[in-house]
């Protein structure tokens, strides 16, 4: 999505310049053009040398050669820019471009760029969370500025609290998102990853080896395109995606309750999930000892979670994912029919790159006309954002 998007980066005078860095090389990793302004305050905690190094284009701090370039260049800098980050934003800054200030490059480029601005707010907790700060920083949300709030933890000046810069992936992804059409505004989808975990005593449990990464990538896509998302998610290392309302549950009956408690909001429902189909029919309360050299566990049917949803569907649309090692395209149109799903997204988990806990995926989506989509090899973050346009494409047939 950064792909030839033209970031303008503007830097001011807070420790956290030094994290800049890494912004500038993760936009430049994604073949973003990068080009920098900082302030007289900024060059006191981070060199033009390295931001110019970073971002392979000259570095703007003063008015004067502001207007040396524009004659070269025949383009300002608030004209270039797809998206203006600032990044990290000090009280001082935000509270000038909140009282229309623009006394020195920075700020007149901040204010006279038409790009949407993303503001990364880095300060001491107690200037954080000053009145005054608050309000400018309300005014500019109001005025359709976007933020990333500060994150928790220790600061620079020794203190702890709110303050201190957000991670990188988080300003990563508000860039990505603030550039992304949002495509699928109104629609709430809930989305299910990862494993279920059917505990068999306090200690041991059946599961399977899902690692979320396909179901959280359509969730992060579907915040990132406008969809407000529920995510249910079994146990999983990764990070909930921001701005996701996120629901960690357990086994299949916790992700059963889960969802048909949060299914009335639901606009759109894709169960990528990989369930227990089955659960040991009691847990001992106690750790199970060795023992006899054999051990036979009854186990019990899980509830069919997305047979259920497909009961009492409504207008909805259901998204159901098949995950076979052999028959894959007739297992799936079975589940298809049987469980009154919309479309179902089949991997098969015997092909090199599909599946569980790769980064990529190979699939097949079949639809209920009979039509058959194969699709190529691609990371799940793309493979996410096809499965949304086949949605979105499906919901507009409807109307
Ligand atoms: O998490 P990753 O490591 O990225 O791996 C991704 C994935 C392989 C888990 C994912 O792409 C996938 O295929 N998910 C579905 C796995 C699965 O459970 O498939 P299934 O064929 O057993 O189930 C069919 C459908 O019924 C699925 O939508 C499943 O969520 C749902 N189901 C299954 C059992 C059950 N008791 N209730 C359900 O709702």
């Amino acid at each position: 999505m950064l792909k030839d998007k033209k970031i303008l980066i503007g830097i001011t005078g807070g420790i956290a310049a030094y994290k800049v860095c890494e912004i500038i090389r993760e936009c430049v990793r994604r073949d973003a053009i990068v080009k920098v302004v900082m302030t007289e305050h900024a060059k006191e905690f981070i060199t033009p040398l390295t931001m110019q190094t970073l971002s392979r284009n000259v570095v703007f701090s003063d008015m004067f050669s502001l207007i040396k370039d524009y004659d070269i260049a025949h383009i300002s800098l608030a004209e270039f820019a797809d998206l203006a980050v600032l990044v990290p934003a000090t009280a001082n800054v935000i509270g000038k471009i909140a009282s229309g200030i623009a006394d020195d490059l920075l700020t007149t480029v901040f204010m006279a760029t038409k790009a949407p601005v993303l503001i990364c707010p880095a300060m001491n907790v107690n200037m954080y969370s000053n009145p005054v700060v608050q309000q400018n920083m309300t005014k500019l949300s109001d005025l359709g500025y976007l933020f990333v709030d500060p994150g928790y933890g220790e600061l620079a000046c020794q203190t702890t609290g709110k303050g201190r810069l957000a991670e990188i992936p988080e300003i990563m992804e508000a860039m990505e998102t603030a550039l992304t059409d949002k495509d699928l505004c109104g629609e709430h989808i809930l989305i299910t990853a990862g494993p279920t975990q059917e505990p068999f005593d306090p200690v041991r449990f059946i599961s399977n080896h899902s690692s979320g990464k396909m179901g959280y990538a359509l969730a992060a896509m579907a915040k990132r395109r406008g969809a407000q998302v529920t995510l249910i998610s079994g146990p999983s290392s990764l990070p909930p995606p921001s701005g996701a309302e996120f629901i960690p549950v357990l086994t299949a009956l916790d992700m059963r309750d889960a969802v048909m408690s949060n299914l009335n909001k639901a606009t759109v429902v894709i169960k990528a999930a990989a369930v227990a189909d089955y659960r040991p029919i009691t847990v001992s309360p106690s750790k199970i000892k060795k023992g006899a050299d054999s051990l036979i566990m009854e186990l019990v049917r899980n509830p069919d979670i997305i047979a259920e949803i497909g009961k009492e569907k409504g207008n909805r649309l259901l998204v159901g994912f098949a995950m076979e090692s052999e028959n894959l395209i007739e297992n799936a149109r079975e589940k298809l029919e049987k469980k009154n799903m919309d479309m179902i997204v089949a991997n098969d988990l015997t092909q090199e790159g599909a599946g569980f806990q790769t980064d990529t995926n190979i699939i097949k989506i079949l639809y209920r006309n009979g039509r058959l989509e194969e699709l190529p090899i691609m990371n799940k973050k793309d493979v996410a954002n096809h499965i949304l346009d086949r949605i979105r494409a499906l919901k507009a047939e409807e109307h």
